[in-house]
């Protein structure tokens, strides 16, 4: 009988221990900036909540977008989206007509997770870009988050379309 308070106190005691270094984990990493060459793409969407990514570079940064060009070329986007991004088999990336929405947030995490996986997480195709296939998660294969927005600043130096619609539909059409 006595045996049972002590296993009570050192319940407790885990359990606050969890709870304080998970909250460490938690509220750490978030806090402080993120260094996106050493996190992979498909970590930082699972970590970052809707709506919260935001592409660190411009697409006026010429030694980026000619980085983020090379990535794209050694990455298999060219093989279906053309080597100019321009469009292939597949959609072009210049043009006003965002199949999920231009921002930087939708637009990494479809890159990351993938058309399908895209959808299941809750987002739709919109838009009136014909159905040619799912995209197929790509996170697995690049080395990390920073290389991805480097290939997504090349993107949008590429986007050839009327300016309003270049990072989706203005805000007056939402
Ligand atoms: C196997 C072919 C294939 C490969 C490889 C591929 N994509 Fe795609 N991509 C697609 C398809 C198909 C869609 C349209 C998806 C849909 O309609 O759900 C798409 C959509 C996109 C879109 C959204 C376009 C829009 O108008 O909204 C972006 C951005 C994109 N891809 C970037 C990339 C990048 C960057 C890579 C390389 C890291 C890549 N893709 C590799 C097939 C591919």
């Amino acid at each position: 009988m006595r045996s049972v308070p002590v296993i009570n106190v050192v319940a407790t005691c885990a359990f606050l221990i969890a709870a304080i270094s998970l909250g460490e984990a938690w509220g750490g990493p978030r806090s402080a900036p993120v260094d996106f060459t050493k996190i992979s793409p498909t970590d930082l969407v699972h970590r970052t909540p809707k709506g919260g990514l935001q592409n660190p570079y411009k697409d006026t940064q010429a030694d980026i977008v000619a980085q983020g060009e090379t990535l794209f070329r050694s990455h298999p986007c060219s093989g279906c989206h053309g080597g100019g991004a321009g469009g292939g088999m597949c959609p072009p990336l210049t043009k006003s007509d965002w199949i999920y929405g231009g921002d930087d947030d939708t637009l990494f995490r479809l890159v990351t997770l993938g058309s399908d996986q895209l959808q299941k997480n809750g987002y739709t195709r919109m838009g009136f870009a014909p159905v040619v296939g799912p995209m197929p998660p790509m996170g697995p294969l690049i080395e990390n988050s920073d290389d991805l927005w480097k290939i997504l600043a090349f993107i949008r130096s590429r986007y050839d379309d009327d300016p309003a619609y270049k990072y989706g539909a203005p805000a007056s059409q939402q």
